[in-house]
């Protein structure tokens, strides 16, 4: 028997319970791994509170890292005693022992610690394909602007410092002067607390009324208008999370009087959906963090059994950087 964080039916912090299941063998796909460490994300909250709708009762948690137990007979790139990490679906990594599909399951490599590894593969593989593959026409050059919203949470460090990797000049906004400072010191070149600024007006002014090639949002409903707004001609939209809630519906005819803007509404998931994909995305992250032009900043660390404050903690706005639960 293992321990595991359940939610019988969708809602807040307390609907997650702390039960003990039998994980059974892996499947013929499917890896078994021994978590040495878990990361917390932004989507775990939307599958808690039922925004993103999955079958119940379902144990929560989409990333992790730790070592191979067990291998089902058609997985072939890895080996028992592997230590390992991933981002995947299904949920269920907020456990101790987790079968899951092998997929998406990468080699860590060793000079990785395990709680790094369980807190970059999500957000990290987040920013690789939002900075590297989720470009404006044209692609972007070393000086562009690009916009990134909530720059000192989780996937935004990682996006500050990558960006600053590849000599873009992104504007990083954040809900405090604290966040602000932050994401600044992680490489953003410029910062707008957007509680207390106008970050549209504040964008066009950094850029010299013209606007940035590309706004990375994942705030959703109170910043899209104004993350239109900050776009110049034949600019991206980004929307990739709900932080605030979802995006209302969008009247397509805005896109062509704002200045005949491009939208997208990706998912790392789409990314990762074959090994090969995850694997040239997941060495990229490797090198990345290996030369140290990234780093992963741990700024919490939660017990598995204070889940319900680490969730608290990451909706009420209180953490910055990554969060791991460690089992
Ligand atoms: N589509 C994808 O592939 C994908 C993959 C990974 C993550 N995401 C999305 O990216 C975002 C960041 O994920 P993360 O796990 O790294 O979380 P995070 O950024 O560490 O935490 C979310 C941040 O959003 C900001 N925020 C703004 N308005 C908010 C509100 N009304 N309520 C709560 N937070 C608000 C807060 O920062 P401030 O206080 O600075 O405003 C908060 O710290 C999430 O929206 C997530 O869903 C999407």
């Amino acid at each position: 028997m293992t321990q595991v964080v359940r939610i019988e039916q969708p809602g807040g912090p307390e609907q997650m319970k702390l039960v003990q299941v039998d994980v059974g063998e892996p499947g013929p796909n499917e890896v078994q791994v021994r978590h040495h460490a878990i990361g917390l994300n932004y989507i775990d909250i939307y599958q808690r509170s039922g925004l993103y709708s999955l079958p119940l009762p379902l144990t929560l948690g989409m990333e992790g890292a730790g070592v191979v137990e067990a291998i089902g007979r058609d997985v072939h790139h890895l080996a028992l005693g592997d230590r390992v990490a991933y981002a995947s679906q299904p949920p269920g990594s907020y456990s101790e022992l987790r079968n899951l599909p092998a997929t998406s399951v990468c080699q860590l490599p060793d000079a990785i610690d395990f709680e790094t590894g369980a807190a970059m593969m999500l957000k990290g593989l987040t920013a690789q394909y939002l900075l590297r593959k989720t470009l404006p026409a044209g692609g972007l050059e070393a000086g562009d602007f690009v916009l990134f919203h909530a720059a000192a949470g989780g996937v935004g460090l990682i996006a500050c410092q990558w960006a600053r990797a590849l000599g873009l000049q992104l504007i990083g906004t954040a809900g405090s002067d604290e966040k602000c400072a932050l994401a600044r010191e992680n490489g953003a070149a410029h910062v707008i607390n957007y509680r207390t600024e106008n970050f549209a007006e504040r964008v066009k002014d950094i850029t010299g009324g013209q606007g940035v090639k590309v706004v990375y949002d994942s705030v959703g409903k109170d910043t899209f208008e104004g993350s239109l707004d900050s776009l110049r001609p034949f600019g991206l939209m980004v929307s990739f999370g709900n932080g605030s809630g979802p995006v209302p519906p969008v009247n397509l005819g805005t896109l062509g009087a704002k200045g005949s803007l491009y939208i997208t509404r990706p998912t790392l998931f789409t990314h990762i959906a074959t090994r090969e994909g995850t694997q040239e995305m997941a060495n990229e992250l490797f090198d990345i963090v290996g030369s140290g032009q990234v780093k992963i900043p741990i700024n919490q660390r939660y017990a598995l059994a204070d889940v319900q404050q680490a969730h608290r903690d990451l909706e009420e706005r209180r953490t910055t950087g990554a969060s791991v639960l460690l089992p």
